[in-house]
């Protein structure tokens, strides 16, 4: 009798640590099963007198009934939560949520942004959906000039079009405040471009415009080289070509050793090392004269880079697409940038 008190308290003991189904149908075999401790009980009831033979069967039989009970009762328990759960570890690290990033033209804008901010400029912005006056007239452009072409432009009905550039926001900063100017006009452009590794319909400038007494190439030169220094390094080569714009005189394109290749020639540079950032220059006196501003009594130096381009060489992208095709897999790289 004693020992079968002992077994039930063992029982509770053991029901009590049991978490998993595993545990459970172990505990279930040890103490219920065919081979378990009650029936050991039963087998032993032989050597025993009739009178007391009835007596432990009854007893056993009610310690079975407990043990079945308590049994299915855990059975709900235990059976709910690992449907649930599974198995938990709680060793494991947690579920992360998921973070946003920032669009790598937007971290290339904030940091271009950041580094002409350092040097005194303020930024301006302008429209993208503009008259052919600010976009092409008042920038000298002739009537006969190719980029008014349908081909190169997207035009709208009444003389509107999207701009091709931000260098008509040089015009509406100069009609609104009187010279010394020193801004930056980050903005989306487009042109009708066939879409290849590093041309696209929409892609994004920042223009720059320092308008002051005196100015030369010389402060153009020495703009730009602290910029490309700051933004890329002082181991990126930077490179003045003379080239033509209507609304500079001299004008230069910027050229910035490709980061792809380390200037060997590859896919991205088109096989020459170098690839194109900005077009620069000193503001044509034309284009003083459309804004209102006397060209013999000021000087002045602009530029429009390409972002798109800056942020394919800042990050070794080699094809101009990925920046709009909204692939996940890409944009996640830039997490925490
Ligand atoms: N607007 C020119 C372009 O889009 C770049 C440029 C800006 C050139 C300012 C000179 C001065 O190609």
């Amino acid at each position: 009798m004693n020992s079968l008190d002992r077994c039930l308290e063992e029982f509770h003991k053991d029901a009590q640590r049991v978490r998993t189904l595993d545990e459970l149908n172990r505990l279930k075999g040890r103490y219920v099963g065919r081979k378990g401790v009650l029936n050991d009980y039963l087998k032993q009831m032989k050597a025993l007198s009739p009178e007391k033979r009835r007596e432990t069967g009854q007893k056993i039989n009610q310690l079975k009934k407990i043990m079945e009970e308590e049994i299915s009762q855990l059975q709900k328990v235990v059976g709910q939560s690992t449907k649930k759960y599974g198995k938990v570890d709680l060793t494991l690290p947690g579920n992360a949520i998921p973070s946003g990033s920032f669009h790598p033209i937007t971290l290339i804008l904030n940091r271009i942004i950041e580094i002409f901010f350092s040097l005194g400029f303020r930024v301006e912005e302008g429209p993208e959906i503009e008259t052919e006056y600010y976009n092409f007239e008042a920038l000298n452009f002739p009537s006969e000039h190719p980029a008014r072409d349908e081909q190169d432009s997207f035009f709208l009905p009444h003389n509107y079009l999207l701009r091709t550039h931000t260098s008509p926001v040089q015009i509406r900063t100069m009609e609104k405040y009187p010279p010394p100017l020193k801004v930056v006009v980050p903005g989306r452009c487009y042109r009708r471009d066939p879409m290849d590794a590093t041309h696209s319909m929409v892609f994004h400038q920042v223009e720059g415009l320092v308008v002051a007494e005196g100015i030369s190439m010389g402060h153009l030169k020495g703009t730009i080289e602290l910029f490309s220094r700051r933004l890329f390094g002082a181991n990126r080569k930077v490179r003045f070509r003379p080239s033509f714009f209507p609304f500079t005189e001299p004008s230069a394109e910027v050229d910035i050793s490709c980061g792809v290749c380390a200037g060997e020639g590859c896919r991205s540079c088109g096989y020459s090392g170098w690839l194109e950032i900005m077009g620069a220059g000193l503001v044509h006196p034309n284009v003083f004269k459309s804004a209102g501003y006397n060209p013999e009594a000021i000087r002045g130096f602009a530029f429009g880079m390409g972002v798109e381009r800056i942020a394919m060489l800042k990050y070794g992208i080699p094809d101009i697409r990925l920046f709009f095709e909204n692939d996940l897999y890409f944009l996640s790289q830039f997490r925490g940038l």
